[in-house]
């Protein structure tokens, strides 16, 4: 069968591989769960990938096959597996794979001290780029029949929704936290799905990106009830003086110096969570005193995340089925740019790396069995 994948430390070349169909039987204990794979979407990982600034292949292999968004249909199910994966459920599987320390043990592999991580199409294990793979069951999330043509958006959901599952898990200090007013900073797809998931939280939620409105993302983000300012208009102060003071700010730019000016406007007893991976080495001059008095006297959180755990694919479901009852038609808006085949990987490339307006390139690998 026919994969896309790229030979680790060698930019664009990505290509596409012949191997081997998966067995059930490939996973120990009964466990096995091979799935037929529907759809994978790609981003900006999967872009410094293919520029070799990011990824490693499995051992023994000199290639890695890419894609981690994954969507599917099990086709087949091993003795121990549970009854709520069976031959027809549509699934999504989880990227990372534990490693050795004792956050891996406990199945929060997301939240590794390990130096070396695993990632299915990411470092050191093949991804989901081709036409079957198999798994183990613990790794397989269900997702019911109503999410058939939205559920390639669950992994980077997942990404918004452990950033604020941490978020909440972190303001138990408070006791009686009630947050209000949200900030989410950058438009792009994590930014729409954390302000998504705000809503559905009930939070008043405000996005502050560059580009001026109206456009396709603030008019999604009117559609949920957010409101969008563009940084040409107001500065992130300004904006919090009019939609502030927040209790959580997102921040979901890749551009690190934002971060500094988000921990200055963050309100009293709030969290502010950071989810963009910046690769550069950008320097910024920083307000430092101002920032640093204002987190002590007003006791502040700020909080990296990246990953997910099997918890924030399971809230993920849990919100995309809510957005489907809410905001109807809403998550299919974000598919915006669907690519036929795995042997058009070039125009996937090409739609990833050029067309600025894409919230989501995907691939369609297979139509509906
Ligand atoms: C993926 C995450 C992954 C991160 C770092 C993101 O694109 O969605 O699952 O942990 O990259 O490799
Ligand atoms: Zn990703």
């Amino acid at each position: 069968m026919k994969a896309i994948a790229v030979y680790p430390g060698k930019p664009d070349s990505m290509h596409l591989e012949e191997i081997p169909m998966p067995n059930v039987r490939d996973i120990p204990n009964g466990q096995g769960v091979l799935v037929k794979v529907l759809q994978v979407g790609v981003d900006g990982t999967d872009k410094e990938i293919n520029a070799a600034l990011y990824g490693m292949a499995p051992e023994g292999y000199n290639f890695l096959i890419t894609g981690h968004e994954n969507f599917g249909r099990v086709v087949e199910v091993g003795p121990n597996v549970p009854d709520t994966i069976r031959p027809g459920t549509f699934v999504v599987a989880t990227v990372r794979r534990p490693g050795h320390s004792i956050y891996d043990q406990i199945g929060l592999q997301d939240m590794t001290i390990d130096d070396v991580y695993y990632e299915r199409g990411i470092n050191l294990l093949h991804g989901y780029l081709t036409e079957y793979y198999v798994e183990d069951a613990a790794y397989i999330i269900p997702l019911p029949e109503t999410l058939s043509k939205v559920g390639v958006l669950l992994e980077p959901l997942t990404v918004a929704q452990k950033g604020l599952n941490q978020a909440y898990e972190i303001q138990r200090r408070l006791k009686i936290w009630q947050p209000r007013r949200a900030a989410v900073i950058g438009a792009g797809t994590i930014g729409l799905f954390a302000a998504l998931a705000m809503r559905l939280r009930g939070l008043e939620v405000t996005c502050y990106s560059r580009r001026l409105p109206p456009y396709r993302n603030s008019d999604l983000l009117a559609e949920i009830g957010a409101s969008y300012v563009s940084s040409r208009e107001m500065t992130l102060s300004q904006t919090s003086a009019q939609h502030g003071p927040f209790d959580i700010i997102f921040e979901a730019t890749g551009f690190s110096p934002l971060v500094f000016q988000a921990a200055e406007v963050l309100g009293k007893n709030g969290v502010l969570v950071l989810s963009g991976i910046t690769g550069g080495d950008t320097k910024a001059e920083v307000n430092a005193d101002l920032i640093n008095q204002s987190f002590v006297l007003g006791n502040k959180v700020m909080v990296g995340t990246v990953n997910a755990s099997r918890a924030d694919f399971i809230s993920g479901v849990n919100d995309q089925v809510k957005a489907e009852a809410f905001f109807p038609g809403w998550l299919n808006k974000l598919l915006t740019t669907p690519v036929h085949g795995l042997e058009n990987y070039a125009q996937m490339l090409r739609h990833l790396t050029e067309d600025k307006d894409a919230i989501k390139v995907y691939v369609e690998v297979a139509q509906e069995m």
